[in-house]
């Protein structure tokens, strides 16, 4: 298998998508762009919009405004081409429970033209199904029902691949075995692949690029390399372990060193931006000891998680807004 270098060109590409359902409109402007060769996290809290997007994508719901190309085909234009480059699971997969894996495979893939023999054995493979896959999918756990919903999606070699919370009730070993087929899906196979969730840690671990929606608009779309150093670079909280603690805050009263709180009698907080961290410890730390204070220790708060990031840049939304 060899690597496949990411094209210029977009795999998926939304423009300008509005979206209204019942009286309310779910979508406002989402615009993005997905390549080949990468994982895009689409990320939001409950009710952002995700599953909308995702339904209007892979052709389960019409799209009021804007415009939508798969693989160079417009999706109102070239609808049956697009669909054709697409492949997804939005629900849960289903399957046939009393037959095998590979015959679900060898039924569904009659739905399309040219799925051979070779073809379904590959797909099998890529998802690490292939020992399996005499038995029936009744006996299938939920990771592996999973994953054969991910070969019947690439049976007909799609260019994208959406996932809509691929990893919703998926343990940890499930979990990581579906996140490591669809790098390699990405990566090495060189499918554009979506996948969302309202996981910043997981989107962490399996994604490349993220697109962060809320209340249906997209707030930001950013590598997740960058993403994580943003988070880093934000700001510590340091913990002053002092002989007064109120008088140590009077004293740091004037300093450009971030918000200071006294967390009680010995302790006191201070968030320290990213930039130029140790000078400001260091002015903090000779004021302290200057204004007549004993200092005995300074330490670190827990990093801050990117998960954290996530619910500031919600606004801790999500969740309620049901309806
Ligand atoms: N048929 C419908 N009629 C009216 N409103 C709808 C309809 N379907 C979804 N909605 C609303 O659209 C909004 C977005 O829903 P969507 O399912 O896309 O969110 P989501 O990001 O997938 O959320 P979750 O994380 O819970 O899956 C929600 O407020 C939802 O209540
Ligand atoms: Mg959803």
């Amino acid at each position: 298998m060899e690597t496949v270098m990411q094209e210029k060109q977009p795999v998926l590409q939304i423009s300008h998508l509005n979206k209204t359902l019942g009286n309310r409109q779910i979508l406002k402007d989402v615009n993005l762009e997905t390549y080949s060769g990468e994982v895009f996290g689409f990320l939001g809290p409950n009710g952002a919009g995700k599953t909308t997007t995702i339904k209007i994508a892979v052709g389960l719901l019409s799209l009021d405004e804007g415009d939508i190309s798969i693989a160079g085909y417009d999706l109102r234009r070239n609808f049956e081409q697009a669909l054709e480059k697409t492949g997804g699971i939005v629900e849960n997969p289903e399957f046939y429970p009393y037959l095998s894996g590979y015959e679900n495979l060898r039924i569904y893939a009659r739905v399309h033209e040219n799925v051979t023999e070779e073809r379904i054995k590959e797909v099998l493979e890529l998802v690490g199904l292939s020992l399996r896959a005499k038995e029936k999918v009744g006996r299938y756990s939920l990771g592996m029902r999973q994953r054969l919903g991910v070969a019947q999606a690439i049976l007909h070699r799609p260019r994208l691949l959406v996932l809509d919370e691929p990893t919703n009730g998926l343990d940890p070993a499930g979990t990581k075995a579906l996140r490591d087929i669809l790098k390699r899906l990405a990566h090495e196979e060189g499918l554009s692949i979506v996948v969302s969730s309202h996981l910043m840690s997981e989107m962490e671990m399996m994604c490349d690029r993220v697109g962060i929606i809320v209340e249906g608009e997209i707030r930001k779309i950013q590598p997740i390399e960058e993403m994580i150093s943003a988070a880093k670079s934000g700001y510590e909280i340091y913990v002053f372990h002092v002989s007064d603690a109120a008088k140590a805050a009077a004293l740091l009263g004037d300093l450009p060193a971030g918000t200071v709180a006294v967390a009680d009698a010995d302790h006191l907080e201070v968030q320290i931006p990213g930039a130029e961290q140790e000078a400001t410890l260091a002015k903090i730390n000779k004021t302290i000891l200057q204004g007549d204070v004993n200092l005995y220790t300074v330490s670190r708060k827990e990093d801050r998680k990117l998960e954290d990031v996530f619910i500031e840049m919600t606004n801790g939304q999500g969740g309620g807004q049901i309806g």
